[in-house]
């Protein structure tokens, strides 16, 4: 269903899945969690094999989508990676040592080994992911000043992190991932000309590289969402700022979106009636997928996803 929606030939309901579906919000998450530490469970196969079919199981969604991180390529490139907050890197990354990292491409294998794990265990499609190469950096860099004191030496950079991303998603899917999915959920910080320069420019390499269909995600992407189906995804990601049928007007290709993850907040009743009033909206729709408009927040109740979920499996053409 999901890959036929990304070809925009899907003749029935539309598919769901959810970004960050799995996370924090799961019990079962919280309690895998209590015993590893995160750099446990993104690189070891089995428990994230785990994690990425928790969601599946407890919703029945009808994508899963890889546990993995999108700083989980910095080992590959001789990089320490430890998660505190969020993901920090030793050494962090200079315009002077860049070059002079080790490249360990055999560090992404835990992540394919996750990905082969899961295709044994189940029938629907998986989707592998990467970071946009800009919001991947802002978690290397700690020096906020170097893209603009050397814009043509960041960008050296920024291409390095592409060739990176795509031999990262080659692995994926050389071990069956079914799609794939670059977040490059900070390019909405950038000037228009480093938007060109450092997001369309990498995002658009990628996706030529890429001989499956790639779903491209980043916050604002609804306003930006005719510009991006020129880079040639099979799907852009969408948040709420446009309705999806007005965007359906000018954008050609698969449209994923576009709930706010706050209504996951609201009563069940709610949660229901704003579903069924997207799934009224995009009716009959080839190339339409049921997601959020960005990852499902931590605390979100389970019975919201649970609805979402549910009333989208109960739409018959
Ligand atoms: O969607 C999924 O369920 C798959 C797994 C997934 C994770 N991170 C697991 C994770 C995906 C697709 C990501 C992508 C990711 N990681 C993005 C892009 C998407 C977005 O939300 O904009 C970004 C910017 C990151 C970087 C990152 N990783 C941050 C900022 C943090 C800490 C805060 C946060 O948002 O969770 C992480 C850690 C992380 N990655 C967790 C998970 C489940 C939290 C783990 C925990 O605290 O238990």
């Amino acid at each position: 269903m999901l890959l036929e929606a990304l070809e925009g030939m899907n003749r029935g309901r539309p598919p769901v899945w959810l970004m960050r579906q799995a996370g924090r919000y799961l019990p079962e998450y919280q309690a895998l969690r209590k015993k590893h530490t995160l750099r446990e469970m993104f690189f070891t196969p089995e428990l994230a094999a785990k994690v990425t079919l928790m969601p599946l199981e407890r919703f029945g969604v009808d994508a899963a989508i890889l546990f993995s991180d999108i700083t989980a390529i910095a080992p590959a490139m001789g990089l320490q990676l430890e998660f505190q907050e969020g993901p920090v890197v030793k050494p962090w990354v200079t315009a002077e040592n860049w070059r002079f990292l080790p490249e360990r491409l055999e560090a992404l294998e835990p992540i394919a080994e996750a990905v082969r794990l899961v295709k044994g265990k189940t029938k629907v499609p998986l989707i592998g992911f990467c970071g946009g190469p800009f919001t991947v950096s802002t978690y290397l860099v700690e020096d906020g000043q170097w893209m603009e004191r050397d814009p043509d030496g960041f960008g050296e950079w920024i291409d390095r992190l592409t060739e990176v991303s795509i031999a990262s998603l080659q692995r994926q899917i050389e071990a069956g991932a079914d799609a794939v999915q670059i977040f490059d959920s900070w390019a909405n910080l950038l000037s228009e000309e480093q938007f060109e320069r450092y997001s369309l420019r990498p995002l658009k390499k990628i996706i030529e590289a890429i001989k499956r269909p790639v779903i491209v995600f980043m916050r604002g992407a609804a306003m930006r969402a005719e510009e991006l189906a020129k880079l040639g995804p099979a799907a852009v990601s969408v948040d709420w700022e446009r309705p999806m049928s007005v965007l359906r007007k000018t954008v050609k290709i698969g449209l994923q979106g576009n709930l706010n993850p706050d209504v996951l907040f609201f009563p069940v009743k709610e949660v229901r009636a704003t579903t069924r009033a997207l799934l009224e909206e995009m009716k009959g729709d080839p190339a339409f997928i049921v997601n959020l408009g960005h990852g499902v927040k931590p605390g979100t109740p389970l019975e919201a996803v649970e609805a979402l979920v549910s009333e989208v499996k109960s739409d018959l053409l």
